[in-house]
């Protein structure tokens, strides 16, 4: 069900300061920047073989990855696995008695279906489950 890991998201106060870092210190391939609104994120994607890692920095505060940097510092957000199917993955993970944050998948990065399983669930770990947009 699971196929691989999608992308790793690391949570940083700029974006601007942190591309160098991945792009010139690590040499990943930038493959692009984007704002998710309804997230209240920018992102910066590099390629890491055949995953991704996404760098991301809050628009807003209030926004959920603000609120995280404010009470964490910077550092890994959360693990995204990609999935065949994000609905029958956050399904089955509340059969099995893992508490959710969205009930069902919403549009995130890339048009990638995504959803979140809360990490008081998951030992700590913000956990994403992604589908490939069609
Ligand atoms: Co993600």
């Amino acid at each position: 069900m699971i196929r691989k890991i999608q992308h790793i998201g690391i949570a940083v106060r700029s974006l601007q300061e942190a591309i160098p870092f991945y792009r010139d210190v690590l040499g990943l391939e930038l493959l692009g920047t984007e704002e998710v609104a309804e997230q209240k994120i920018r992102a910066a994607i590099f390629r890491v073989g055949e995953s991704t890692i996404e760098v991301i920095e809050s628009t807003a505060p209030d926004g959920p990855v603000g609120k995280f940097v404010e009470k964490n510092g910077e550092g890994i957000h959360h693990l995204c696995f990609q999935v065949e199917d994000a609905a029958a993955a956050l399904s089955r993970a509340k059969a099995k008695g893992i508490r959710l944050i969205d009930e069902s998948p919403r549009v995130g990065v890339h048009g990638m279906r995504i959803g979140f399983l809360h990490p008081k669930s998951t030992f700590g770990v913000l956990t994403e489950f992604a589908q490939e947009g069609d």
